[in-house]
């Protein structure tokens, strides 16, 4: 399963990538607004230190803007992933950009329906956002369940990217059904390393190695 990290602050970004751990990053205008940095400029940045791919997503909603949007963002480097909302004009995009071998991630999906729209359009991620989906009284695990049967169904390459994820949970059960990738706040990362048995352990370990005055080094 990959992680990715949903956040437009670059330090953080900075501090997990050198954790090791994350496979790439996801921004939203919302994310962009919250850093207050510039956005081609943030997203130049990111890319330079993040391997894996990198999320931008366009501004308009109509075709003809978005689709020059799109082709803008992917020429900021090679790991750009374009991010186009699940509409009919978005899907159209997707569409173009992926026949050209842009990487493309669809969001805002809220239905299996929309995530088979998507990958037909050729999208190498959707991502179904469970959080808003659980906000509403909906279970949004079970839609990631339901895409993972229809893309297995029909053998579609496109990638579950698992978005709108707000507790270490969340991550468990998007593991346990299979979806790709994971996208996460930072806080909810960092969530995932600890356990309380962990800390109590290694703080017997520590208090043990010192008392037998040994040093490894
Ligand atoms: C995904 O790419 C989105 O940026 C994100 O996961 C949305 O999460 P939110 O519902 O917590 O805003």
């Amino acid at each position: 399963m990959k992680f990715f990290v949903d956040t437009g602050d670059f330090d953080e970004i900075k501090k997990l990538n050198e954790t090791g751990l994350v496979d790439g990053v996801t921004t939203n205008p919302s994310l962009i607004k919250q850093s207050g940095k510039d956005f081609i400029p943030l997203i130049k940045d990111i890319c330079k230190i993040v391997d894996g791919p990198v999320s931008a997503e366009v501004a308009a909603t109509d075709y003809e803007t978005m689709i020059k949007e799109g082709r803008k963002l992917s020429k900021i480097a090679d790991n750009i992933a374009v991010k186009v909302p699940l509409t009919p004009a978005g899907l159209r995009v997707c569409k173009e950009l992926s026949d050209d071998g842009i990487m493309v991630n669809v969001t805002l999906c809220f239905s299996a329906n929309q995530a088979l729209l998507a990958a037909k359009a050729g999208a190498t991620f959707i991502s179904p956002f469970i959080g808003r989906l659980d906000d509403i009284g909906l279970n949004g695990m079970d839609l990631i369940g339901d895409i993972a049967q229809i893309y297995d169904n029909y053998g579609f390459d496109t990638q579950i990217l698992a978005a709108s994820i707000r507790s270490p949970s969340h991550v468990l059960l998007c593991a346990k059904i299979g979806a790709d990738v994971a996208t996460m706040p930072p806080k909810t990362i960092w969530q995932l390393y600890n356990h309380p048995l962990t800390d109590k352990g290694l703080d017997a370990f520590v208090k043990d190695w010192a008392a037998t005055g040994q040093s490894i080094l």
